[in-house]
């Protein structure tokens, strides 16, 4: 096992080249698994192995003909350095992996006098009045956009928000957040109202000037889906084939802007759409990199899945067990406790026999949450599942409430957040944590009279992480509840990604980071 060890440190070595790092991209996954069983490896034990591999290459190389003690050390010294070298080159995080030097990165590139168009995800929630309610998407990309303005770029910031279905919706238009993102930069903004025609704003754009293009998805083509046509169509497929040789070209007019390509809308990088990959083809590989939110980000996930501190939380909400049934289950080869909340407590409680008046149910997935249950045991995962809930008279802020079991709750009532009770083993779950892992919230915290489940989670996740646990943060309505409770500062690190986060997590490669790595 120990010489098997040492040859590998020795191969590491060898191969700490463009090939190494090449071989290791395409397979970070193992490479981090190896890293940490290295990383663990005390130096006493470093040097222990380094001695090893010199008597093996001192018998191979000479035989047994070495007499001399003081040639041995000399010898020794060397290959100590050596495996020093070695070891350090072995331990490579993602993110190193993710900037080694096959790759442009942004720290690197030159910027002056070029024009650098940036994928950002500035889907920011609105309130009817078309105000930001939480900016932690735009807050999160200004390190990289101020990069480039401040070594002498130009910026295309281009982005999508909602879903416009390839049409154009005022309501969905990135015009409304333009005064916000200068004043976040401290730099006016212009505004191209129409993403694909955007040519003369783009060429007139002098060193430190930024330009906001219109929501990309007013255009079908940065999905790339056919619309208006249904997939059981027999035109369908035809259709594909065309919208994919337009969104092509619509690709290629946005990369006409600009010199250079900086994706950093990491809460997009797990859609394969115009802007997050297509476009990458249009740049050669120095003039292509991914943003410091992006590398951020990845090195967060890379926190939670090498580095696991037992135990291990997962804390998953919202409303539905279908959109989140492939990280559950990912999940549960990696937890310890696993909380599920929110509108899915009544899928679970129905499937096991309860009665839950008017609240939220996915009938279609019983017997899937029967399955969950199951699996859990059969894992020795800790499943928390609500035991009681406040419940509503009516789907309102201002409604009657009163507490009652998860799973007895009467005709005409619904569950709106979880009961005092499943608050405690929530708090008992995540306090003696020191991993923690937050996606959606555990309650309707959009109204405050149902904010309290939420609340206690954060509140356990603040106390646990001021105890040394590492918390990580995601998904538009966690981030949200946090910043409501005035608690962002109280956890480790805050995610911008909600379905990118929960994908990187379930080890999926993100087109949008693949898209650059090439
Ligand atoms: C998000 O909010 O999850 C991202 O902006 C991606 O949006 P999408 O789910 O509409 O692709
Ligand atoms: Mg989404």
């Amino acid at each position: 096992m120990n010489l098997t060890l040492s040859a590998s440190i020795l191969h590491a070595s060898a191969h700490s080249n463009k090939r190494f790092f090449k071989k290791n991209l395409a397979d970070n996954k193992k490479c981090s698994t190896f890293a940490g069983a290295i990383k663990k490896l005390p130096n006493c034990v470093m040097v222990a192995l380094q001695i090893l591999v010199l008597s093996v290459w001192v018998r191979i190389l000479v035989g047994q003909q070495v007499k001399k003690v003081a040639t041995l050390w000399v010898a020794t010294f060397f290959i100590m350095i050596f495996c020093q070298i070695a070891k350090k080159h072995y331990l490579c995080s993602r993110k190193q992996l993710l900037t080694n030097y096959t790759m442009q990165t942004i720290d690197k590139y030159n910027f002056a006098g070029k024009k650098a168009i940036v994928r950002v995800d500035f889907n920011v929630p609105l309130d009817e009045n078309g105000q930001i309610t939480d900016d932690t998407r735009i807050r999160g990309a200004l390190p990289t956009l101020r990069h480039i303005l401040d070594n002498g770029g130009a910026l295309i910031i281009m982005s999508h928000m909602g879903k416009p279905k390839g049409k154009v919706n005022p309501k969905m238009s990135l015009g409304q957040i333009r005064e916000a993102v200068s004043k976040a930069l401290g730099v006016e903004v212009k505004f191209a109202p129409d993403c694909a025609k955007a040519q003369e704003a783009a060429a007139a754009l002098k060193a430190g000037e930024v330009l906001l293009l219109e929501n990309l998805r007013f255009y079908p083509e940065e999905e790339g889906k056919p619309v208006g046509i249904d997939k059981e169509d027999p035109a369908y497929e035809e259709a594909k084939k065309a919208m994919k040789a337009s969104q092509k070209e619509f690709a290629k007019t946005l990369a006409s802007y600009a010199d250079c390509y900086i994706n950093d809308a990491f809460g997009t990088a797990h859609r394969k759409h115009a802007s997050t990959a297509v476009i990458a083809d249009y740049f050669d590989a120095d003039n292509k990199m991914l943003g410091f939110l992006m590398e951020k980000e990845v090195q967060a996930v890379d926190n939670v899945l090498s580095n696991i501190r037992r135990p291990f939380t997962a804390i998953m909400g919202g409303s539905k067990v279908s959109t989140k049934i492939g990280i559950i289950e990912n999940l549960m080869d990696k937890v310890d406790n696993l909380i599920l909340c929110g509108g899915m407590t009544y899928t679970f409680a129905k499937a096991q026999g309860g009665k839950i008046g008017n609240s939220i149910c996915e009938d279609d997935k019983l017997q899937l949450a029967l399955d969950i249950i199951a699996q859990a045991k059969a894992k020795g995962v800790n499943l928390v599942l609500g035991t009681d809930c406040v419940a509503a008279d009516a789907f309102s802020n201002d409604a009657n409430t009163q507490v009652v079991p998860a799973n007895d709750i009467p005709d005409g009532w619904e569950g709106m957040d979880a009961g005092p009770e499943t608050r405690k083993q929530f708090a008992k779950a995540i306090e003696g944590a020191k991993t923690i892992l937050w996606n959606g919230p555990a309650g309707v915290f959009e109204f405050d009279t149902f904010t309290g489940g939420s609340r206690a989670i954060a509140e356990a996740i603040a106390k646990a992480t001021a105890n040394g646990a590492y918390s990580l943060i995601g998904g538009g309505d966690s981030v949200a509840c946090i910043n409501k409770f005035g608690m962002a500062d109280q956890v480790s690190y805050i995610s911008t990604g909600g379905g990118a986060l929960l994908e990187a997590i379930e080890g999926k490669v993100l087109p949008g980071v693949a898209a650059i790595k090439g």
